[in-house]
């Protein structure tokens, strides 16, 4: 069990369905700091009453000490620009629970135009690299040959997910990604992701629309900053939409039509080549379409059992992503040449270091790396005092 070998419970329960997750998260300490039960989650009752009763111990200290946060999120203050990425947080009871654990961005999970459904549990596995060091090269043979996926969560975390972007309809997220803005408290924020859906018989101009629908949506609930990803597997197999950089910026342009100075981030995968990803930031941020980037997600792999099985069940599931601390070298990397290029070109957008944050040293790696704010999923799923960590080692 995931918390039988690594002492913890995941606010997100690797053991439960994304459905029960949805309903009765989250768990652990998230649950336990919204009045809830680490085991059994959390009602929307008991956050409304943990609210009223006891402002959490960070809103506390900020308002004590009335002075403006330290440092800024895309011209939004706050606290400390930490926080977690699209995925683990599924709606406002778990994005209050981060903001009262004292991470200070709490990204919405990706919301799409449509209600659409999730894949078939398990959604999670602990993945272990083979090298020394549980270290996982992007493209490398490993990826293809197969990585050892089972039930033995163990640190450092690495693990794969496989939702498939679930959404609720816009009339369940709408309302609820409001409360959950409302709930951030000073120097935090709550940032919203969203993604286009494609479905049958969809033509290009149908796909660019439904992305500026879903960002009109998204709109409408009051966001600061918007993140539209683009680094999920809805082009076909292990073809990312990111993979197709012109298309991205018809999207973008869409979009920014659509939510005007509202900050764009745009959530990218691992991009091996310079070239292509300098391609993709002269067609997006050096066209003014796009102000930041967050990356990495996860690095697609075969996964195996232990007798070299596919590990997930179904069809169109050998490979998933996987992310944790198998990824922070890749995530370290696409910082570093980001970095490099906002010099170069002479542009100024945000970069959101993602992938394998799992300590606080991790956090200053990336800032020093060029990162403006990190984030960590699996990370912070399983150490869910990470931010309060940080905190005390600036
Ligand atoms: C449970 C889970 C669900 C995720 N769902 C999404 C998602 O809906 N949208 C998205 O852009 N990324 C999603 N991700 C990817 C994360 O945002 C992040 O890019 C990736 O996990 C790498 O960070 P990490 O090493 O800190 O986990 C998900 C990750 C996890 C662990």
């Amino acid at each position: 069990m995931s918390e039988e070998t690594t002492g913890i419970t995941p606010f997100y329960d690797v053991d439960r369905t994304y459905e029960d997750n949805y309903r009765f998260g989250p768990f652990g300490a998230f649950a336990q700091t919204l009045g809830g039960d680490a085991k059994t989650g959390v009602s929307d009752d008991q956050v409304k009453r943990a609210l009223e009763s006891a402002p959490s111990d960070d809103n506390d200290a900020a308002a004590a000490n009335a002075t403006e946060p330290a440092e800024s999120f895309f011209g939004v203050p706050v606290d400390l620009p930490f926080g977690i990425p699209a995925g683990p947080l599924l709606n406002e009871r778990y994005t209050t629970g981060a903001f009262r654990m004292g991470f200070d961005l709490a990204v919405y999970k990706t919301v799409r135009s449509r209600a659409w459904g999730c894949n078939p549990f398990p959604n999670v596995l602990a993945v272990h690299p083979a090298s020394a060091d549980g270290i996982l090269t992007p493209g490398s043979a490993e990826c293809d040959e197969g990585v050892l996926a089972d039930h033995e969560f163990e640190t450092p975390i690495s693990i794969s997910n496989s939702f498939g972007v679930p959404s609720q309809d816009p009339d369940v997220w709408q309302p609820d990604m409001q409360r959950a803005m409302e709930r951030a408290g000073r120097g935090q924020l709550l940032v919203p992701s969203f993604q286009g859906s494609r479905v049958d018989g969809m033509t290009p101009e149908q796909y660019v629309a439904d992305h500026a629908a879903t960002a009109r949506l998204v709109l409408e609930t009051g966001a600061k900053v918007m993140e539209m990803n683009t680094s999920c597997p809805n082009e076909g197999h292990n073809r990312l939409l990111c993979h197709a950089p012109d298309q991205v910026s018809t999207i973008c342009e869409a979009v920014k039509n659509t939510i005007g100075d509202v900050p764009l981030i745009v959530k990218l995968a691992y991009l091996p080549s310079d070239d292509d990803l300098e391609y993709m930031v002269r067609v997006t941020a050096g066209r003014g379409l796009v102000q930041g980037f967050a990356t990495i997600n996860t690095i697609s792999a075969k996964l195996v059992d232990a007798k070299g099985a596919q590990a997930l069940p179904g069809a169109g599931r050998d490979r998933s992503g996987v992310c944790g601390a198998a990824i922070k070298p890749s995530g370290l990397d696409m910082v570093r040449r980001l970095a490099g290029l906002r010099e170069r070109l002479g542009l100024d957008f945000g970069i959101v270091g993602v992938g394998g944050v799992t300590e606080p040293a991790d956090y200053f790696e990336y800032r020093a790396a060029g990162a403006d704010a990190v984030m960590s999923a699996t990370g912070a799923m399983w150490n869910p005092d990470l931010a309060q960590r940080i905190k005390q080692a600036r």
